[in-house]
């Protein structure tokens, strides 16, 4: 059994489920694993290649080019490699994620080094057709002269996160294939506006009833991918699902957070791009939430204003806290997850968890059709 979608028919999928962007983590080995069960598997923004050693030196932090280079850090590098291990692994589609912020300093540079490799590359052409933007301006990948090139000779799709409606208008200004619809129960990065997927999801759908909709915040179940397709969405995209997954790099104790947690078990704190969802532990809960943008770039100028070796040693600090995660600390590191840990109540292999999400969809929607009398 499939559902056949805007979104299936789109990609050449067999199931409307995605893997969510997860940076700083890479998601190599998961994003395989979603694309073989039939989904679309998406590579994160992060400067660490698959299987790397996470040494306290790497960070994902953006301090400048010369800095960033010095230690060892180069997202443009990482993703290019990540992406030669997927299509060694699969023969399927599958995307990546590039994050837009203006505190991302190397964005730019992705936006118009990544299209020009995948360019080159032909089993990589055929297979990354999803390019998924985020956290900024949804207008500096459409600008990329080598994106514009690739898009002429491939099958290539951009869709933007679009965590309120007012940044749905921007998205379909800039031309977007599509848009990732993301409410504030995700995890991960947020947004300021903080309003729920099922708001948000009626608000984007109603506006803009034949624009390609992958939803996205809150989903991990059959009912969740029944719900999202009856409101309009063409997919889903899941990121603390697939989090606990037996096919998931993230670490053993990074997983085994999510199945004994409560839904109550996060906290929105300020990040280094904005608000971020975090499971609540020592870290989490001595972190402040910023009221607004506005607030937020006067942090960032408090901090500009301090000595640089503050500055740096600052950054360093805030990366450091993920890379605790990535080692297994859930007490000190910065364990990002959504309110969809409280509906996970197993650790499955990712082609279990898709077949189980789209038997129960179907089962629910046809008793739902069932009730029309
Ligand atoms: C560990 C983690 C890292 C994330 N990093 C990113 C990122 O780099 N870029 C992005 O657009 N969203 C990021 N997010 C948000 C996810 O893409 C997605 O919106 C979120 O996981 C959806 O909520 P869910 O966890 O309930 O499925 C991250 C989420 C998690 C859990």
């Amino acid at each position: 059994m499939t559902f056949e979608t805007n979104i299936t028919k789109m990609f050449g999928i067999k199931h409307p489920i995605f893997s969510a962007a997860m940076g700083p983590f890479y998601t190599t080995d998961l994003c395989v694993a979603v694309s073989e069960a039939g989904g679309l598997g998406v590579l994160s923004h992060t400067s660490i290649e698959r299987g790397a050693n996470i040494g306290k030196e790497t960070t994902d932090v953006q301090i400048d080019e010369s800095t960033m280079r010095r230690m060892g850090i180069d997202v443009v590098a990482a993703m290019k490699k990540n992406m030669e291990y997927v299509v060694e692994h699969t023969d399927k589609p599958f995307g990546f994620n590039i994050r837009t912020s203006r505190n991302e300093i190397q964005a730019p540079k992705m936006c118009e080094e990544i299209p020009k490799f995948i360019m080159e590359n032909q089993r990589i052409r055929d297979q990354c057709i999803y390019a998924l933007t985020s956290a900024g301006s949804s207008k500096i990948l459409p600008a990329s002269k080598t994106f514009q090139e690739l898009k002429k000779k491939s099958e290539i799709k951009h869709f933007h996160v679009a965590p309120a409606l007012w940044l749905a208008d921007k998205c379909v200004d800039s031309g977007v294939d599509g848009m990732v619809v993301t409410g504030g129960e995700g995890g991960g990065h947020q947004s300021y506006e903080k309003v729920a997927t099922l708001i948000l999801l009626q608000q984007v759908h109603k506006k803009y009833p034949d624009f390609p909709i992958i939803a996205c915040g809150g989903f991990a179940t059959g009912a969740g991918l029944a719900a999202a397709l009856a409101m309009g969405a063409g997919g889903i995209a899941m990121g603390s699902r697939f989090i606990a997954s037996e096919d998931s790099e993230f670490h053993e104790n990074y997983k085994n957070v999510v199945p004994p947690a409560k839904a109550s078990d996060t906290i929105l704190v300020t990040g280094a791009l904005g608000p971020i969802r975090l499971w609540k532990n020592e870290y989490s809960l001595h972190h402040g939430l910023v009221a607004d943008k506005e607030a937020k770039m006067a942090e960032e100028q408090a901090l500009r204003t301090m000595s640089r070796e503050d500055y740096i040693k600052e950054l360093i600090e805030s990366s450091n806290a993920y890379l605790a995660a990535y080692r297994g600390d859930t007490n000190s590191g910065a364990v990002l997850l959504g309110q969809s840990i409280g509906i996970i109540d197993k650790i499955e292999s990712v082609s279990k968890i898709i077949n189980d999400m789209v038997s129960e969809a179907e089962t629910l929607l046809k008793s739902a059709v069932g009730r029309i009398k």
